[in-house]
Formats: structure tokens, C-alpha cells, sequence
């Protein structure tokens, strides 16, 4: 076991575009390592598949950032985030947690998402209308960003027009990647993100929607099986986490295929194997990375390491993807991939809740655009192509041309 924390270079270039080779050597080193993550914290990284899958069903690891004994984890937060948002159920442990999941669940499961079909099939093809007579187009920009954005925004009863004043928020509030944190103006963004989801509320209970916060709504006034603050920590919740993500799964995936040809002509060949593809990015380059973080409650041994109370326990499912006991040959991108259990949902109470629009927004977005872009190349080298770092992955821009 390594006494020094390993540093994760967020702010390499390199590392930033291929963090990979990186993750491999800590691997190798040992099933846990104490390091560095991003905002200066330290972490004990859980690098290996089956130690992670354990990790995350283990209720000695708390999602409640209040069981961190680092002082700087709270105190990073601002002082709104700290207040109530931090109330959504990624952030707290059972009883709360169960509760509020199930205010929601419903509205999330695999049936009720596929009824969204249409629609978001009739988004996806507004949103290429517009591209295809240019023959070019930022495919994040463009397509990977409004789409989520679009479908989230309509489900909950978010304004479309809003869009670019909560993702700016969003981008100073979460997405500050490799940067140094400055938090004056991730606070502001807090406040203003508050008062937003404060009046909108206002403004569905005054004139309710057929949407999911007027239900919740509903449930906050007539059955109060949750607080104020609690509905708007779970419309923000439901706004970000609806979209950050996603917009990675359709660029990363999209930025892979063009790098590797075989695989597009594939796909384009048997679209049938676009849900084992959708599987496939998730693992072999998912947008949560390096992965998961809990708080352990008292002291724990993983892997015969012994981690003490307080820490935090980073569950590195980007890593553990990799792991070649569970997955042969890891580092090879194949769309055909079986028994792919990966992790880029997490694990246990927390599996995330969105998996199975994210899963059906990802094939529709990237079957319709391999579809509806012939000739679909990357218009700027590979290696000029900048990703995000320090959280989430996934390219910032996706330059393209294709045949109109
Ligand atoms: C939880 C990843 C899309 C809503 C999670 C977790 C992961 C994750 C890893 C577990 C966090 C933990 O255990 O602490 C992803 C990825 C996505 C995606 C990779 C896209 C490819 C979505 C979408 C929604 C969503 C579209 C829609 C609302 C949630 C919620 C939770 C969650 C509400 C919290 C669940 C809980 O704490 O019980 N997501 N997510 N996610 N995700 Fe997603």
C-alpha cells in the first residue's frame, strides 16, 4: 500500500483526453489507493470491479456528505447548497433517502419512459433538421445538449426558453472541471439557481402544469410527504442530473464511433445493436468519472485495506469498468459486448433513477444521426478534441461534417 496520495492530473491535457493509461497503472498498484481528486480533497479511490460493486451496496458508506470528517466538504459547499439543496436523495441515506426516491420512481420507470418514444424521437429529428442542409455542426452544441435539455425540461415543466440561463448556472455550480474552484461565483450561481426553481414553483402551484413538479407540487401541499425545501432540492436534482450526464453518453458515444470505423459501419449496418452499444460507451467510457463517492460512517476495510472513519471513499467506476477480471479484454471498444454489467449507473439504493430515459435517449440520438448523417467525420483532428475532466467526462465540442 502506497503511503502518498497519488495526484489525478486534471489539469494535464493528456490526462484530460485519455485518462485511461492512468487508471490502468493505479490499478495494478492495488485495489485502493489515497489520492487527490479534483478541489484539492482527498480520496480513497476503490479501483476494481468487485470491491466497487460491494462499496456501493454497503450501508457503512453514506451518500450524506455530513458523515465526511474533511471540514472542507462542507465548507466548499455555499452556503445555499449547504442550506437545502443538498436535500435530494443522492445526498442522503434511508430513511430520507427511500422516501423521497419514491415520491418519484414512478415517473422513471422503463415503461413510463418508453411511452416518451415519440416524442423524443420527434425532437431528435427537429434538432438534425436544422443541421442537415449545412453539412457541419458542434454535435454537443447542436444536438448531445438540447436534446436532454429539451425532453428533462418538458417532463418536469421547465421552460425550453430558460435553457441557457440554469445551464449557465449548472456550468459554474457544478462544472468547473480542472479549474480551481472560486466560490464567490459558485455561490452566486447557487443563489440564482434557488430563486429560479423558487419562482417557477410559485408559478405552477398558481397555474399547475400536466408536468412533474406540478404533481409534486401536489404532494408537497396536500399530502406534505416532503418540505419546501426538499421539492426544490428535487427540482434541481431532476433538472442537472437529467441532463449532464446525458449529453456526455451521446457525445462520448458519437466521439468513439467516429474513432473507431469498423464499429460505426456496424452499427449503421444492424441498428439492432444499438442497446448493447448504448451499453458499451457507458462502460468503456462513461460520463461519471472517475466515479461514485461515499462517506464511511465508521472504519472499514476494503480489500484489506483499512479506511477510517470520516473518509471519503471514492467508488471509481471508470476505473472498475476496465477491471479485466470482470470485463476480457477491457480496453477494447466492442458494441457486441455481453454481460456487461457495468457500473456508470452506480450500484444499490441509488442506481440511478434516469437510467432508463438516458439509455433511450442515447439510442435514439445516436441511431438517428448515424442515420440522417452520411459521411458523418470528425472535422477537426482527434487529438484536437478537448474533454471535460474532473467529475464528468465527455468531449466539450464535437466538431463534425457529413453529407447534407
Ligand atoms: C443517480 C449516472 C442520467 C437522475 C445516478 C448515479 C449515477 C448516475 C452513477 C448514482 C450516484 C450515486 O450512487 O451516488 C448517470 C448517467 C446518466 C444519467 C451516466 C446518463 C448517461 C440520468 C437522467 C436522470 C438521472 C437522464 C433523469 C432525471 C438520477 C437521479 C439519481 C441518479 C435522480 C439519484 C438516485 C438516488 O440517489 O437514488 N446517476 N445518470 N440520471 N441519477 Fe443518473
Amino acid at each position: 500500500m502506497n503511503e502518498h496520495p497519488v495526484l489525478l492530473p486534471y489539469t494535464d491535457p493528456a490526462f484530460a483526453a485519455d485518462p485511461f493509461p492512468f487508471y490502468r497503472r493505479l490499478r495494478d498498484d492495488g485495489p485502493v489507493r489515497r489520492a487527490v481528486i479534483a478541489g484539492g480533497l482527498e480520496a480513497w479511490l476503490v479501483t476494481r470491479y468487485e470491491d466497487g460493486l460491494a462499496a456501493l451496496s454497503d450501508p457503512r458508506l453514506s451518500s450524506d456528505v455530513r458523515d465526511a470528517s474533511d471540514p472542507r466538504l462542507l465548507e466548499r459547499l455555499p452556503a445555499t447548497e449547504r442550506e437545502s439543496m443538498l436535500r435530494t436523495m443522492l445526498r442522503c441515506d434511508p430513511p430520507d433517502h427511500t422516501r423521497l426516491r419514491r415520491l418519484v420512481s414512478k415517473a422513471f420507470t422503463a415503461r413510463r419512459v418508453a411511452e416518451l418514444r415519440p416524442r423524443i424521437q420527434e425532437i431528435t429529428d427537429q434538432l438534425l433538421d436544422e443541421v442537415v442542409p449545412a453539412g457541419k455542426a458542434d454535435l454537443i452544441e447542436d444536438f448531445a445538449l438540447p436534446l436532454p435539455v429539451t425532453v428533462i425540461g418538458e417532463l418536469l415543466g421547465v421552460p425550453a426558453t430558460d435553457r441557457h440561463d440554469f445551464q449557465r448556472w449548472t456550468d459554474d455550480m457544478i462544472l468547473q472541471g480542472a479549474e480551481p474552484p472560486d466560490p464567490a461565483r459558485i455561490d452566486r450561481a447557487w443563489q440564482q439557481m434557488r430563486s429560479y426553481l423558487t419562482g417557477l414553483l410559485e408559478n405552477k402551484r398558481a397555474h399547475p402544469g400536466n408536468d412533474l413538479l406540478s404533481a409534486l407540487i401536489t404532494t408537497r401541499d396536500e399530502e406534505h410527504r416532503l418540505d419546501e425545501d426538499e421539492l426544490i432540492a428535487m427540482a434541481f436534482l431532476l433538472l442537472v442530473a437529467g441532463y449532464i450526464t446525458t449529453v456526455n453518453l451521446i457525445g462520448t458515444g458519437i466521439a468513439h464511433l467516429l474513432a473507431h470505423p469498423d464499429q460505426l459501419h456496424q452499427l449503421r449496418d444492424d441498428p439492432g445493436l444499438l442497446p448493447a452499444a448504448i451499453e458499451e460507451f457507458l462502460r468503456y467510457d462513461g460520463p461519471v468519472n472517475p466515479g461514485i463517492a461515499r462517506f464511511a460512517r465508521e472504519d472499514v476495510t476494503i480489500a484489506g485495506v483499512s479506511i477510517p472513519r470520516g473518509a471519503t471513499v471514492l467508488v471509481a467506476s471508470a476505473i472498475a469498468d476496465r477491471d479485466p477480471a470482470q470485463f476480457p479484454d477491457p480496453d477494447r471498444l466492442d458494441i457486441t459486448r455481453q454481460d456487461n454489467a457495468h457500473l456508470a449507473f452506480g450500484h444499490g439504493i441509488h442506481y440511478c433513477l434516469g437510467a432508463p430515459l438516458a439509455r433511450l435517449e442515447g439510442q435514439i440520438a445516436i441511431g438517428t444521426a448515424l442515420r440522417r448523417l452520411p459521411h458523418l467525420s470528425l472535422a477537426v483532428p482527434p487529438d484536437a478534441l478537448r474533454w471535460r475532466s474532473g467529475g464528468l467526462r465527455g468531449p466539450e465540442q464535437l466538431p463534425v461534417t457529413f453529407t447534407p
